[in-house]
């Protein structure tokens, strides 16, 4: 195992090591991205498109197991006035063939969770920085493997956790670095969605998802709450989890909606689901304070992620949006977050918020995709990296864990192996 590389920087091989920046977890600068993505589905359509409007990227090969989706791919690369990129259809092993064959900078994919570890790994041997959709990984396992595999390769590894992005997380974060909130003492986050006609439908996410609640009986999805969250508290920054425990209610929401919407002689109705219908963790950290992360996909509900950050001064709690700070405002009201966005808005989105417009997700994005193609160029560091993917990631197989072992705790490895403890927080980033 390589020692602890937060405090060392990520080198390119290729590159001269005078052009490697002086801060850790950097690489050398370079004028543009080659890019390979993989996966070119809901969400990776979303993210070829944004790419196409940045500058100083290309997407130079495509891969899906669908070549109807390399080819729109491929029309929309062409039409934005690039080179015809290299398809690859082969299968769903031909990342593989990309990843040996292609010179690349970034191979970014957006495919299912089976695959985001293979192709990272993939990617990372043939000498490329690598991006992922979330989770970045399903066991702790999987977690230690991209760790490692980015320290011993030196490449950026990379969990696009757009919700970081989006304009209250934002916020929050500002309000949290102004010391508006106080000292933050507790959080909560999750991933409350309905999904159960896209998981059941025969396409999409269908075709792989509900699959995952026949093995898995945990939090599945706990990056888009904790990502965020994690942020307020400098997670892996100065604090980080030290461990969890979680339950999960019982699985019913599937089971009932198969009974209602899906033939009685389709394969579906002979699945058994294992993942409980609501799984709520709790996570301790290391400087004793609380996380609370909720997973919730299979009941009618309308979308929330919760977004709840406490301190000493006060705090904020999404959905609908709201805050209460101690001697502003009427005591015992909430205050309106629109009108605290005129006060404390994120930089970045007072900035980018134009070129946003109209992209996935309410623009977030293409601001999470804007700022990795940026950070790539300079050289910089990028604004998460390999750690926080691992340490949010981890949340998926150690609440299976817990879940297994009546909610015992259990605790968290250091992926970082002590560097939190000298990490500098994410700093307000900037276009
Ligand atoms: N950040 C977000 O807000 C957000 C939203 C939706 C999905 N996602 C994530 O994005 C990923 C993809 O989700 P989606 O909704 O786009 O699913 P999808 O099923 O619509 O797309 C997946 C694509 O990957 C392709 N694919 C499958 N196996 C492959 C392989 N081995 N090699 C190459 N291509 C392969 C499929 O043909 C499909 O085009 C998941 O990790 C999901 O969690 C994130």
């Amino acid at each position: 195992m390589a020692a602890g590389a937060l405090g060392g920087r990520i080198a390119d091989a290729a590159e001269p090591q005078t052009t490697v920046a002086a801060s850790p977890l950097a690489a050398p600068p370079m004028a543009t991205v080659r890019i390979g993505y993989v996966g070119i589905g809901g969400q990776g359509s979303g993210h070829v498109r944004n790419l196409l409007k940045i500058p100083g990227c290309r997407i130079t090969a495509v891969c899906d197991i669908r070549p109807e989706r390399t080819d729109w791919a491929t029309k929309q690369i062409t039409a934005a006035g690039h080179p015809e990129p290299t398809a690859y259809t082969r299968g769903p092993q031909d990342f593989v063939r990309l990843c040996e064959t292609e010179q690349l900078d970034l191979v970014y994919n957006a495919t299912p969770w089976e695959f985001h570890v293979p192709i990272m790994l993939a990617a990372m041997k043939n000498g490329k920085h690598t991006a992922t959709e979330v989770p970045a990984a399903m066991s702790v396992e999987d977690c230690w493997a991209i760790v490692e595999s980015a320290e011993q390769h030196r490449k950026h590894c990379l969990l696009m956790e757009n919700c970081n992005y989006d304009r209250m997380e934002m916020m929050v974060y500002n309000m949290v670095r102004q010391g508006l909130l106080g000292e933050v003492l507790h959080a909560e986050g999750g991933y409350l969605h309905d999904l159960r006609s896209i998981k059941f439908a025969d396409e999409g996410e269908g075709l792989w998802r509900r699959a995952w609640a026949t093995k898995l009986n945990g939090n599945l999805y706990p990056t888009h709450g904790l990502g965020p969250v994690a942020n307020c508290l400098d997670i892996n920054r100065g604090d980080r989890f030290d461990y969890l425990v979680s339950m999960s209610g019982p699985s019913r929401g599937l089971q009932n909606w198969a009974a209602e919407h899906v033939p009685a002689d389709s394969a579906k109705r002979q699945e058994q689901y294992v993942l409980g219908d609501v799984n709520v963790s709790l996570i301790k950290t290391m400087k004793g304070r609380t996380i609370v992360v909720e997973h919730c996909t299979n009941l009618p509900r309308p979308y929330s992620r919760i977004h709840m950050v406490q301190g000493t001064k006060g705090l904020f709690q999404g959905y609908p949006n709201r805050a209460y700070i101690e001697g502003r405002g009427k005591e015992d009201q909430w205050v309106d977050a629109q009108d605290l966005l005129k006060e404390v808005e994120h930089p970045l989105w007072k900035e980018i918020a134009a070129q946003a417009q109209g992209a996935g997700h309410g623009g977030m994005d293409f601001i999470e995709d804007y700022r990795l193609i940026k950070c790539l160029r300079e050289g910089t560091p990028t604004d998460f990296n390999v750690y926080d993917a691992a340490a949010i990631s981890a949340v998926v197989g150690l609440s299976v864990q817990s879940v297994a072992k009546k909610s015992a705790a259990v605790e968290f490895p250091d992926f970082t192996r002590g560097g939190w403890k000298t990490a500098a927080p994410v700093p307000i980033v900037h276009m």
